[in-house]
């Protein structure tokens, strides 16, 4: 029997899901041959010892990249990757940008500052030919049927295959950390010693995880055959191993600092924390200051977490470009173990939306017509101008009250006057944007308020989300709300989440808040098991058959075959939305292949976002993924074969494992969360 034959008939396919007899006393439907939950010691689940020399963590961001490491001998160590090349003025990140170039014929060419400044200084008539990416890593988040084929687009409008680029990317962060550790160790460092992370965040859904470990296939970082070498950690989950280890001086208390209206107007990360600094803290500064690309993690914890009593809980909010996005997370002493209590939630939320804003702004007072024809016409000058913007941008402050002043490309201001036939400042004159003026210097001239109404619907979305959370019964009592990632350090997030919390609970913003995910994610990958506990993002399961029971089913359900009643579309529940699920715990179900002849036993896994489902046709319900089982070669005398399945959703991502049960032997298994 083909894949094809076994995927066609869902019902029936479906029906061999759970195929077993085994009734249980009272209960009329078919009982899987063994529906439970088992527990193992984690420890199973993690490699025994490390075979690897070092961790290397990649932090692919939507603006931003980069990557930390740390050897498996100095687990204490983490270095910062060294810097390549360029800058932006008035703009100061510790990663790279997060944009590509490839060649006219489509090949790779370059990444970060070194793509953009080359593609800056194309002449136009050739940049309209080269493929330059940036603000990608959204896609893969707002993608509703992303697949291995998805699309982007290029600055210049063309198309290319996401894959490729994620891969391009990864492919170039694999040579330049190798190189580096190349030269740090003085001989070839071979990639089999790499333990690689990617963290992604953790509101993103299966496809977008195994969207990324394939791009790590395709790019080499790691082989196929060896999934283990690579780990997908969360950001938010990152960042809160990290505050872990935070020192009073690498972090700023909000809660602690004079406010006015809720807010102190000096509050900025890096003015630090009006502490007295004793001889010891001083030793330290010295030894890890922002220069240092070696942070120094102490084998003891913190001092804010020796604050930290068992069962104390915290939310860490990781503020990105593209998403924002919490975790809530319980403490387990004496290991300092985390337990989450609430399922990762967030959404597209990220600093990026402010430049939207912008862009829309521009679009009102020019015309969205020009606005797209410039993008496409002189697509390096678009980018200044959002070089240009990003520098304002960090600029703004609640307290704010002289302007800001864009600089507008020549290229813009003269591509308007052909464009259009008046001039920029005849323009600004006409339209009802009257918080922006036009400076006699070839500037936009930005009232703060017009800043500050570019953030508004960003930081209104992020204040509504987390309100909404802190309502919710898993997250009362939360000492203590890390605020990470780029956007942390905006002092306009910062009063609007003092504002709302109100003193509920302190805010702490660590220094460096760009660096906090790579660092957590140097530690999570030398030590995945932290994390004991997570939550179910959504509920999974397959569609089964069940004896049709009168009453009880609804009639539209009922399926007459070979004489027996059935009820069809029955939703048989792995794990539902929120439910909590330890490392290594274990879902186990039993199959059987329909015909002894068949090679490939495939299974619809159907999700939803609701805790509770009856059946896979309800709304809310769809079929997200393929559990395939691969029995061609375990053909076995038994007459009934059963092939058990083990599935796991405790861990970053989910992972199936089978065996079947009368030869002892391993089933190839796998989920497919791509082909839908
Ligand atoms: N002072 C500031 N005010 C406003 N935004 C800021 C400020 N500083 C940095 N940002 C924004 O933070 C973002 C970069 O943060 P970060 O590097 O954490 O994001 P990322 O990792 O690229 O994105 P994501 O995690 O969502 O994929 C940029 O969009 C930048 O504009
Ligand atoms: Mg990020």
């Amino acid at each position: 029997m083909s894949e094809a034959d076994t995927t066609t008939d869902k019902i029936i396919t479906d029906a061999m899901a759970n195929p077993s007899p085994a009734k249980s006393l009272g209960d009329p439907g078919i009982t899987p041959l063994s529906p439970t939950h088992i527990q193992q010691n984690d420890t199973d689940q993690v490699q025994s010892g490390p075979s690897f020399v070092v961790v290397v963590a990649i932090d692919f961001g939507t603006t931003s990249s980069g990557y930390a490491y740390a050897f498996t001998k100095e687990p204490e160590c983490i270095h910062t990757m060294r810097r390549w090349e360029g800058g932006d003025p008035g703009v100061s990140n510790q990663k790279t940008p997060t944009t590509i170039l490839l060649t006219p014929d489509r090949k790779f060419h370059s990444f970060g500052y070194a793509a953009r400044d080359f593609y800056h200084d194309l002449d136009p008539s050739e940049s309209k030919h080269w493929l330059y990416l940036e603000k990608f890593k959204m896609k893969l988040h707002t993608t509703a049927n992303l697949s291995i084929d998805t699309d982007i687009h290029a600055a210049n409008g063309k198309r290319v295959k996401a894959l490729d680029i994620f891969a391009y990317a990864l492919a170039f962060f694999k040579e330049q950390a190798l190189k580096e550790l190349s030269d740090q160790t003085g001989s070839d460092f071979d990639n089999n010693d790499v333990r690689w992370v990617i963290t992604v965040p953790a509101i993103w859904k299966m496809p977008a995880k195994q969207f990324m470990r394939e791009a790590a296939y395709k790019s080499g970082l790691v082989p196929r055959e060896n999934p283990e070498q690579l780990i997908i950690a969360l950001e938010p989950e990152a960042a809160s191993i990290y505050c872990r280890k935070l020192r009073l001086h690498q972090m700023v208390d909000l809660g602690t600092q004079t406010t006015q209206n809720g807010f102190s107007p000096n509050d900025n990360v890096g003015s630090g924390m009006s502490q007295v600094v004793s001889p010891g803290h001083a030793k330290e500064l010295v030894r890890r200051n922002r220069q240092s690309r070696t942070f120094l993690v102490e084998n003891v914890i913190g001092e804010l977490w020796s604050e930290l009593e068992e069962g104390d809980r915290y939310v860490v909010m990781d503020c990105g470009g593209g998403t924002v996005d919490l975790t809530v997370h319980q403490i387990r002493l004496p290991e300092g173990h985390l337990k989450e209590l609430y399922k990762a939630s967030g959404g597209p939320y990220g600093s990026i939306g402010v430049d939207y804003e912008f862009e829309k702004l521009l679009c009102k007072i020019f015309g969205q017509d020009f606005i797209d024809q410039f993008k496409v016409k002189r697509p390096a000058a678009w980018v200044d101008l959002m070089i240009a913007f990003e520098s304002r941008k960090r600029a703004a402050a609640p307290d704010r009250t002289n302007p800001l002043n864009i600089n507008l490309p020549f290229s813009f201001i003269d591509y308007y006057k052909k464009f259009r036939g008046h001039s920029v400042e005849h323009a600004l004159r006409k339209s009802n944007v009257d918080f922006v003026k036009w400076s006699s210097q070839g500037m936009l001239r930005m009232s703060p308020d017009a800043m500050n109404t570019l953030f508004k619907p960003t930081i209104d979305h992020i204040i509504q989300h987390l309100t909404e959370l802190f309502d919710k019964p898993e997250v009362s009592d939360i000492k203590f709300l890390f605020l990470v990632g780029g956007f942390a350090e905006s002092s306009l997030l910062q009063q609007a989440v003092q504002n709302m919390l109100q003193g509920r609970s302190r805010i702490i913003i660590p220094h460096d808040v760009g660096l906090t995910i790579l660092k957590g994610a140097v530690l999570f990958g030398l030590d995945p098991s932290v994390i004991k506990v997570r939550r179910s993002p959504l509920t999974y399961g397959v569609g089964v058959l069940n004896r049709f029971v009168e009453g009880k089913h609804p009639p539209e359900k009922l399926l007459v075959k070979d004489g027996t009643r059935w009820c069809t579309d029955v939703f048989d529940t792995f794990i539902s939305a929120d439910q909590s699920v330890a490392l290594g715990e274990m879902v186990k179900r039993s199959y059987t292949p329909a015909k002894p002849s068949q090679q490939v036993i495939v299974i619809h896994v159907y999700c939803s976002e609701k805790e509770s489902v009856a059946f896979i046709s309800q709304p809310g319900v769809r079929k997200c993924g393929t559990l395939r089982l691969d029995v061609s070669g375990t053909e076995s005398t038994a007459a009934r074969r059963e092939i058990q399945t083990l599935m796991q959703f405790g861990d970053t991502e989910i992972r199936a494992m089978a065996v079947d049960v009368s030869t002892g032997r391993t089933v190839k298994a796998s989920i497919d969360f791509l082909s839908h």
